[in-house]
């Protein structure tokens, strides 16, 4: 199997990394990020690649570099939630666009680009996934809290972009699956701000989400294509 990783050098994405490194049965995999950082394997079966996902000629550099492979898996695991200029919005006063831009453009823009780029390159023949961490929090029915205005919505965007993906890819490749993927309360930068109140079982390190992750995508159908399952494979309403 050849598998690419986006966002290899996060939390999730490395812990990715670092299982499938290990599974004899991949040959090649791909890690794509910023930077490498502590991410970097001695492994030679991974290959590291630089992606810069707010630059759309970026993501074409790295559908380039992967001309003539053939893919069987992929998992976009990047995101974003906050950094130093942003934080989630509690109400509408704090809503700005640049801010709104953003976090569209990292979880929601950047997946459907990257599946533009990496789709066609899936083994034409034979089960496939292409699979994005999106989050509960971009379901539209099961939103009881509110708050994190553009975070939810752009993950809910994002699985419109995977539904419709799914529809257009399953005419040319009926046995490739496009889905999202809920990963739990994970223990990262994405999440240390918010874990206050996330009881201690609920917490999962990044080895143990990840673990979970594969073993939903090994279990996936072709009737699956278009769907969000979480870490247990339950699926997530829209
Ligand atoms: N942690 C949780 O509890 C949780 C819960 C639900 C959903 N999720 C989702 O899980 C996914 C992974 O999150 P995580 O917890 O592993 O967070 P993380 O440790 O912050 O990793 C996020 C990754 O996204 C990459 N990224 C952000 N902006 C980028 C850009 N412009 N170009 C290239 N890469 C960029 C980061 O790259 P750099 O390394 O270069 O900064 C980082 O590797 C996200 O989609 C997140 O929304 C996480």
């Amino acid at each position: 199997m050849n598998v690419v990783v986006v966002g290899g050098n996060g939390g999730i994405g490395s812990a990715l990394v670092n299982v499938l490194a290990a599974d004899p049965k991949i040959n090649k995999l791909f890690s794509f990020s910023r930077c490498q950082g502590a991410a970097k394997t001695t492994c030679d079966k991974v290959i590291y690649g630089f992606v810069d996902l707010e630059r759309e000629s970026s993501i074409q550099q790295m559908g380039n570099s992967l001309e003539g492979e053939e893919l069987d898996l992929v998992i976009v695991a990047s995101g974003l939630l906050h950094d130093q200029d942003l934080k989630p919005e509690k109400s509408l006063r704090a809503l700005q666009m640049a801010n709104m831009q953003r976090l569209f453009m990292i979880n929601s823009i950047a997946p459907a680009l990257i599946a533009q780029q990496l789709i066609p390159k899936l083994r034409k023949r034979g089960r496939t996934v292409f699979a994005v961490i999106s989050a509960r929090v971009g379901s539209i029915s099961d939103n009881r809290l509110g708050g994190w205005y553009s975070y939810r919505a752009s993950k809910a965007a994002l699985n419109m972009l995977l539904k419709t993906t799914a529809i257009e890819v399953n005419r040319t490749h009926p046995d490739a699956i496009i889905c999202g993927l809920h990963p739990g309360t994970v223990d990262t930068s994405l999440s240390s701000p918010f874990q206050k109140n996330v009881p201690e079982n609920k917490l999962f390190s990044p080895q143990q989400s990840a673990g979970y992750l594969l073993d939903v995508i090994s279990k996936l159908e072709s009737d699956d294509s278009g769907k969000v399952f979480a870490w247990d494979g339950d699926e997530i309403p829209a």
